[in-house]
């Protein structure tokens, strides 16, 4: 039976580093015989564009369809100042809350070839590998009421609403849990329950799961803290859960760990692990159209995607092992440059991958 996945290049780098990360997946459909077929749509600004919306009905009813669905990046400085209800990121919200995609998943692991390239110190950095589980269709992202309305005195005011209902933080914290026990057995909780009731409920939920899980070793952190922790002493984490906003937050902090946000692929699941892949990073809209952009972190989203939607474990390592291999053979985007290493466009960094999966 063939498998269907859904293309969604977006804008600004997001089309040149999804052609990459295509005929990486191209190649691995052929050489593992996986029968994938592909189709490919707009989101974001390209579908503003298109059909005067950042998701079209059609597009979503594709989503649904598909078996996984793998996105470039969304946005750009040409509809930053259109309504806000039909900007860029409202499709990449839409696709993520219609599709019910609750955890994401922000990996955040240092390639040893990439130590130079962390603007923290090797020995802070080197071995890292953290699991961020953010909370993705919920909290403040999506609550009501938000508004922006004038006062008497003509003063604008605006607000926006963040809850979480138990059950919502129950499913995303289980999946934490799940995530550590496949690891390192540890779990930190991220909230700020110092000063929120939604944070306070989610710390009583996640202890109170807690009991199902004996062999996982909880814990729970500030958001503050845990931003200081992130660059203090990263490696005391194994997998952080949090919700949406903390989790959007922490989870840039986290990539520059690893030497750049460039390198970090993510996956949002929905309960039944359909999913959609895209890379953590943004549109770049300043190096798009230039052939710059570090493709590997879509590349990477590939993986992910085999690994977690279709089981395709062997494909999935394969990708992981030729990225591994082009970084020892010392090529490197702008992004990840440092001194004596070979500097090369998107393109070439993903004919490199090809070439060396097909040598595996
Ligand atoms: C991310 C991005 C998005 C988010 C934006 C583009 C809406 O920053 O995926 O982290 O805030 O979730
Ligand atoms: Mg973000």
């Amino acid at each position: 039976m063939t498998k269907q996945i859904l293309v969604l290049p977006g804008d600004g780098i997001g089309p040149e580093i999804m052609s990459q990360a295509v005929k990486v997946l191209e190649q691995v459909n052929q050489q593992f015989n996986l029968g994938f077929s592909l189709v490919e749509d707009v989101i974001g600004g390209a579908a503003i564009d298109k059909h005067g919306v950042p998701l079209a009905d059609e597009t979503l009813a594709l989503a649904h369809k598909s078996d996984a669905v793998l996105l470039g990046a969304v946005g750009g400085p040409k509809w930053d100042t259109l309504d806000r209800a039909i900007r860029p990121e409202r499709g990449l919200l839409k696709i993520r809350s219609e599709m019910k995609l609750f955890a994401n998943l922000r990996p955040a692991m240092l390639y040893k070839q990439l130590a130079e390239a962390s603007t923290l110190k090797p020995e802070v950095v080197s071995g890292l590998d953290i699991l961020i589980v953010r909370e993705l269709t919920g909290g403040i992202y999506f609550g009501s009421p938000r508004d922006t309305v004038t006062l008497e005195n003509g003063e604008r005011k605006a607000f926006d609403t963040l809850p979480y209902s138990e059950s919502e933080i129950r499913r995303i914290a289980k999946v934490g849990f799940e995530m550590a026990r496949l690891r390192n057995k540890k779990l930190c909780s991220v909230d700020k329950a110092n000063v929120l009731e939604s944070s306070r409920l989610w710390r009583e939920v996640v202890t109170e799961l807690a009991k199902d899980y004996p062999d996982i070793e909880l814990s729970h952190m500030y958001v503050d803290n845990a931003a200081m922790q992130l660059v203090r002493a990263p490696k005391q984490f194994d997998v952080i859960v949090t919700d949406n906003m903390f989790g959007d937050i922490l989870s840039d902090e986290a990539s520059m760990l690893t030497g750049s946000i460039g390198m970090l692929p993510s996956a949002s699941l929905d309960a039944q692990n359909k999913g959609m892949y895209e890379p953590c990073h943004g549109s770049a809209p300043d190096i798009a159209g230039q052939n710059l952009a570090n493709p590997l972190a879509t590349i990477l989203s590939v993986s992910m995607m085999l690994r977690y939607s279709f089981n395709e474990v062997r494909a999935a390592d394969a990708i992981e092992q030729a990225v591994s291999q082009v970084l020892d053979q010392g090529l490197r985007t702008g992004d990840i440059f440092s001194h004596g290493m070979t500097k090369v466009s998107t393109d070439a960094m993903g004919d490199a991958v090809v070439t060396a999966l097909a040598k595996l």
